[in-house]
């Protein structure tokens, strides 16, 4: 009797490279579906995740197949490509003891990969690496290998080429799965230690808790403990997923699985939390937890005020999903009432506000996204700080702090010189430049998160004509020489036209914020003055002048429904503008304002 051997393994590639469509043979090969059943990409089950073509959260798949009279589990555990969900990747591959490192034959090695790759290695996952698409007439397999050793490390001759879209050596490749990867061992016997490694929210089953178990054995109608969460639950059930979710009595040491426990908020559940037994004597807790930092946030209010509570109940019930995005109620003079939304990063905020947009139905104004600021204050006190409006007048500011992210870049190297000179201008700092192979370079920056926030990846890819590719990874914050920047109308600060900015920087950003804004703004009865300032200086100022005549005089003596008409009129007119002080701005100027800074 041999008992079933299991391996459990992720797929490192770049977008576009092939992963889904491997696992989609992988799933086949193994019998797990039939070809008849196999939809294409059936591993990404969200609508948009299919419309943006990136796998948003981690998955699993259970594949169970007999090879040579012996039984074997493949798990394949599915992870992010994305840097904004880094967190999510470094708990999924902490479940692994193997990862397939997809490389396109033609495309070669792109930023993703690199970035994913090394912290693959850095949890020891025994590396496999693949080269995928082999079917392309264009195909340049020895190249990408000679790529692949240079900049990641990996032995040419370890290579298996494959081609997902026909099948080509995948069976080959699930041959070298099982004999590299090792077996997951652990005690089925030892108290029960389970990472949670994902979570999905299910209208009608609750919170479903993605695990793989370390050690011991968790059974159906137990009852377990989440040891940071301190909460404790019943299993109601437990399973795999092959794909469909299949139910069975128990999961123990090596598996990997989900767990159901009538939880009914995802909020409940923390990713990297462990599971173990009730009571006061668990398990050790497994290493490696974090919460998910939100780095980037921005204001979010409807465009029309009634929206509000519409609008509440939709970022409710896209929090059920994504505990990692959160939302606070945010007045602001401009814009009214709306929400302060926090990012893990700035794909995540497209993804939340086209979903939002998809799935509402509510026309949005989105302020200028901003990144997380540190500042200590003369006290010596530290604030986390989320809105540009929060940040203290400068002579309360010992230090202001700023993110820094590592950023590589991978290009041809006809395009090294632009690269560098759109680094260098988003006040990058140069730490290195390889030679992957010849013609292709990878670039590595420091470069404050602010100035990637923005449009970097767009930059990138349009002075290289999409060739270059950029990931990045979180360095720390570092003292900068910021301010904040305010717009004052009539003298009184405009809340939500604040923006933290270099010293350097404020005098152009207030002049051009400054001309812009008298362009939208209407005459009025008397002179409107519009200025830019830091703290009490002003450093850049228009002048909307006065109404020459009293038009509105006009309106007065005429007969009584021409009156009425004028008066309703200005109503509707109300409605859509906002008073500042004593002046009244459209809301659309506002937004013509937000929508350039
Ligand atoms: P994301 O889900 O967007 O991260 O992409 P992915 O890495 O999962 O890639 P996907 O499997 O969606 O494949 C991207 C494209 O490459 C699709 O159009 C596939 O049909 C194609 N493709 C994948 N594998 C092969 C292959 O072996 N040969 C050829 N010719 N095309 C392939």
């Amino acid at each position: 009797f041999m008992s079933t051997q299991i391996r459990n393994f992720c797929i490192i590639a770049h977008i576009d490279h092939g992963k889904s469509t491997l696992a989609d043979r992988l799933l086949e090969v193994t019998g797990t579906v039939s070809t008849r059943e196999m939809k294409s990409q059936l591993l990404d089950d969200l609508e948009l995740e299919r419309q943006r073509g990136i796998t948003i959260k981690a998955r699993s798949v259970t594949m169970r197949f007999k090879r040579n009279g012996q039984d074997y589990e493949l798990n394949l555990i599915d992870t992010p490509g994305h840097v904004d969900f880094q967190y999510e990747v470094s708990r999924s591959l902490a479940c692994c003891e193997g990862a397939l490192l997809l490389v396109d034959a033609f495309q070669g090695v792109e930023a993703q990969t690199v970035a994913n790759a090394f912290a693959a290695m850095e949890h020891d996952l025994t590396i496999i690496p693949v080269i995928n698409k082999i079917d392309l007439t264009h195909a340049r397999p020895d190249e990408v290998a000679e790529e692949m050793m240079n900049s990641l490390g990996t032995d040419p001759d370890e290579c298996v080429r494959v081609s997902a879209k026909t099948g080509q050596g995948v069976d080959g490749l699930i041959d070298t799965i099982i004999e590299h990867v090792p077996d997951p061992g652990g005690d089925p016997k030892a108290k029960l230690q389970a990472m949670v490694f994902d979570s999905n929210y299910d209208d009608f089953r609750g919170a479903i808790t993605y695990v793989r178990i370390r050690q011991g054995t968790v059974r159906k109608g137990q009852k377990i403990r989440f040891l940071r969460a301190g909460t404790e639950h019943e299993v109601v059930e437990l399973g795999q997923f092959t794909p469909q979710r299949q139910s069975r009595d128990s999961l123990s040491a090596g598996q990997v699985g989900y767990l159901i426990c009538n939880i009914k908020s995802l909020s409940d559940v923390h990713i990297g939390d462990t599971v173990s037994v009730p009571g006061d004597n668990p398990a050790e807790p497994l290493p490696g937890y974090d919460r998910p930092k939100r780095m980037v946030y921005c204001g979010l209010f409807p465009s029309d005020g009634q929206d509000f509570s519409e609008l509440r109940d939709a970022l409710e019930r896209l929090s059920i999903n994504d505990p990692s995005f959160e939302f606070e109620p945010e007045t602001s003079d401009a814009l009214g009432f709306g929400f302060r939304c926090g990012f893990l990063g700035l794909l995540h905020m497209e993804i939340i506000q086209q979903r939002l947009e998809n799935e509402a139905d509510i026309d949005l104004v989105q302020t200028a996204p901003n990144v997380t600021y540190e500042i200590t204050d003369k006290r010596g006190e530290v604030h986390e700080i989320h809105k540009p409006q929060d940040v203290p007048d400068p002579g309360d500011i010992e230090e202001f702090r700023q993110p820094i992210v590592r950023c590589n870049v991978i290009v041809p190297d006809d395009f090294i010189g632009p690269v560098m000179k759109l680094c260098q201008e988003r006040r990058g700092i140069q730490k290195s430049q390889e030679y992957l192979a010849a013609g292709r370079a990878m670039l590595t920056y420091d470069i404050p998160l602010a100035e990637v926030v923005y449009d970097l990846h767009d930059k990138i890819k349009s002075c290289t004509r999409g060739y270059g590719t950029l990931d990045y990874e979180m360095v720390g914050y570092e003292p900068a020489d910021l301010v904040r920047m305010d717009i004052l109308v009539n003298g009184k600060r405009v809340d939500a036209l604040s923006i933290v900015c270099n010293r350097a920087d404020a005098d152009r950003r207030g002049r051009a914020v400054a001309k812009r804004l008298k362009k939208e703004i209407e005459r009025h009865m008397f002179e409107v003055a519009v200025q830019a300032a830091i703290g009490s200086r002003v450093i850049a100022r228009e002048t909307v002048p006065a109404m020459r005549k009293n038009v509105t005089a006009k309106c007065y003596g005429g007969d009584i429904t021409r009156k009425r008409k004028l008066l309703q009129k200005q109503k509707e007119g109300k409605k859509r503008m906002k008073a500042i002080g004593n002046v009244e701005i459209s809301q659309k100027a506002f937004m013509a304002v937000l929508s350039d800074s």
